[in-house]
């Protein structure tokens, strides 16, 4: 599951799943460029990394405003041959069909969906041209179960099993290939702020009766993007601990 030579591109690795996939991604020899809006937590994964002998690159964006990521995507792609997607950022705004603003909707949809649509219209056209590229998109047991309460999210989780499916028949044919994770309850900060009483009872539910770690997913990820999944396009693994199958 070597990623030497590779350069992987990952959304959101300020924290969580995210910083995850750096890490892994890091051990496995890829070179890095994360994204994430938040400067104190990126740049910090950044030197942590670099300070491992990791080569990163990191900018501080918030991916749904188009014209400053079409900008930034530019300079990246004039700089780096860019093999690997993880398209992984992501936040909730909870809420029931009846109530949830039109906004907050559309904001979660704007993020989960629309920002991996963005990306994927930047960055396939290259790979397909390099004849190998790797997408992996981060989706939710949410997407396929629905969530009372997660209207905007659900949907929207969803909807990234969709487009990975779709891009998935758009770039075989040149090498690229493009999967999702669907991971269950993963410990990460917004996971760790629910209250218990909404939490134990998934983690109850679950086959393996424990909360999932951050490297679990990533490992998921990781593999996926490696040479090890060469057959394996425009499917899914869950990563959750048997929750939601
Ligand atoms: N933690 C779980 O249990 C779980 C379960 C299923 C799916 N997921 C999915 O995994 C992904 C990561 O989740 P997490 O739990 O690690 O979340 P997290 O909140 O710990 O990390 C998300 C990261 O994305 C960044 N981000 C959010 N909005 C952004 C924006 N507009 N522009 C740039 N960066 C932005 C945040 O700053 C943060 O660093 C998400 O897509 C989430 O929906 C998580």
């Amino acid at each position: 599951m070597n990623l030497k030579d590779k350069t992987a591109l990952i959304t959101g690795a300020g924290q969580g799943i995210g910083k995850a996939c750096a890490e892994v991604f890091a051990q496995r020899g890829a070179r890095l460029i994360l994204l994430d809006k938040n400067r104190r937590t990126v740049s910090h994964v950044a030197r942590e990394l670099e300070s491992q002998g990791a080569d990163v690159t990191f900018r501080v964006i918030d991916l749904t405003h188009t014209q400053p990521l079409l900008k930034v995507i530019d300079e990246l792609l004039a700089a780096f041959r860019i093999d690997i997607l993880v398209n992984n950022a992501g936040f909730d705004r909870p809420g029931v069909t009846a109530k949830i603003d039109k906004s907050d909707y559309n904001a979660v949809l704007s993020i989960h969906l629309g920002v991996p649509f963005l990306l994927s219209k930047l960055l396939l056209p290259r790979m397909r041209a390099n004849k190998w590229g790797r997408i992996i998109n981060v989706s939710s047991i949410y997407g396929l179960m629905g969530a009372k309460g997660e209207v905007a999210y659900a949907a929207a989780k969803a909807g990234v099993l969709g487009l990975t499916k779709t891009l998935a028949r758009e770039g075989g044919r040149d090498g690229v290939t493009i999967n999702a994770v669907v991971p269950g309850m993963i410990r990460t900060p917004p996971i760790m702020r629910m209250p218990e009483k909404y939490r134990d009872p998934i983690i109850a539910e679950s086959m393996l009766g424990r909360i999932g770690e951050p490297e679990e997913v990533a490992r998921a990820v990781a593999f996926l993007a490696s040479d090890d999944a060469s057959y394996i396009t425009g499917t899914d693994i869950k990563v959750s601990g048997g929750w939601g199958i």
